[in-house]
């Protein structure tokens, strides 16, 4: 993969840069900004490239409903002060204008890209138009490199392309938890077992102990013939090649919200017609964390519990045992949206973790694929 750290800060001077990078952040209900981290983490490559004295062009997506981009920008803004960067909210068509009057060491940040029905299908009207605003394509947007969309792929073929500096470093440390160091353990969480069935089979390979969490427990449970009440249910099931795994991991004591609203400790055998698991429980902690302790290579995506209701205590005592190990030496990977999320609502700080991913699901196909067509491009 070719990334920005060949170009030196004379070779940028003065080129038109077009910086494909987050701007999907989470949004509240009333449509503000709630969490700055993805744009923390793609900040270095923006102030290197002001440093150099390049014209950034500054493209990304944020949401699903076409909403403008107004409140990432302000952000951006904020958390960059001293860079001189302009949001105007121009249609696209409109945008050469604007770009042809960037001076060095300036940025224009584009509308959300997915405001144009080109960028979705990769088409290659919208891809040569962006193509047109720049000399080079720098590409950081680690969390939707697994969309094949126009401003992630297709721009990216027609000019000179290379990785900005998350990009590079999402690809160093999710190479090194696809190549994991013995002992090692994954922690995964999320739902929909279906979906996440090859990565498991994978994880199952390549690490000494697996660990399922999160709602997916709820379906090892409900496979092995256990009651599960009103949890939340897979559509597919985990078949005998996980649960008779001998490095699979399972919760030995779930936290259970009862009818009355009240939430219980039991063993999984004790689920009643009504419960509803919504985390772990402690003996399932203190099972982990010898494997924690012990390991030399750490994954985790996925809460343990639901978080967003409140159920975090267990996910916060397992980040304050990750980072134990993450400062005895082990390398630590942890990614997902909800993971960082609710790691971060632990107040544990980032440095103390290991690396946190931005991706999602981007995180979770690279485990799986070591590969992606936003990755592919910049080859
Ligand atoms: C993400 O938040 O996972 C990425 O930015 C991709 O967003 P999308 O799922 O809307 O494509």
């Amino acid at each position: 993969m070719k990334s920005l750290d060949e170009l030196s800060e004379k070779e940028l001077k003065g080129k038109r840069v077009f910086l494909r990078t987050i701007l999907n952040l989470p949004i509240s209900k009333d449509g503000g900004v709630t969490d700055i981290f993805r744009l923390k983490q793609a900040l270095p490559t923006i102030e290197y490239l002001v440093k150099s004295r390049a014209k950034v062009v500054i493209a990304g997506h944020f949401g699903r409903k076409g909403e403008s981009i107004k409140p990432v920008a302000e952000a951006l803004k904020a958390l960059a002060p001293n860079v001189p960067m302009y949001f105007f909210g121009t249609p696209f068509a409109e945008a050469p204008k604007e770009v042809a009057a960037l001076k060095e060491g300036e940025c224009l940040i584009l509308e959300n890209t997915r405001r144009d029905p080109g960028e979705e299908t990769n088409g290659a009207a919208f891809a040569q138009l962006l193509a047109s605003l720049a000399d080079i394509f720098v590409g950081d947007a680690f969390p939707d490199v697994h969309r094949e969309h126009a401003s992630v792929v297709g721009v990216a073929k027609l000019l000179p392309a290379y990785a900005g500096f998350l990009i590079r470093d999402e690809v160093r440390e999710l190479d090194a938890a696809r190549a994991p160091k013995s002992p090692s353990f994954a922690i995964l969480g999320g739902a929909k077992f279906e979906t996440k069935a090859p990565l498991i089979k994978l994880l199952l390979e390549k690490y000494d102990h697996v660990f399922i969490t999160g709602a997916l427990a709820n379906d090892v449970f409900k496979a092995r013939g256990l009651p599960v009440g009103r949890s939340l249910i897979s559509k597919e099931l985990p078949g005998q090649d996980v649960l008779s795994n001998p490095h699979f991991v399972a919760p030995i004591d779930v936290t259970a919200e009862g009818g009355d609203g009240q939430a219980r400790v039991k063993k999984p055998e004790e689920v009643a017609a009504d419960d509803k698991i919504v985390d772990i429980g402690p003996d399932t902690v203190a099972l982990i964390a010898s494997f924690i302790a012990e390991a030399k290579s750490i994954l985790w995506s996925g809460p343990t519990g639901m978080y967003e209701n409140g159920y975090i205590s267990y996910t916060e005592n397992i980040a304050t045992l990750v980072s134990e190990a993450h400062r005895g030496g082990a390398n630590v990977v942890i990614g997902g949206g909800d993971t960082i999320a609710a790691i971060r609502a632990a107040g544990i700080p980032q440095e103390e973790l290991g690396f946190l991913s931005t991706g999602g699901g981007a995180m979770l196909e690279y485990l799986l694929k070591g590969t992606l067509p936003g990755i592919e491009v910049l080859k």
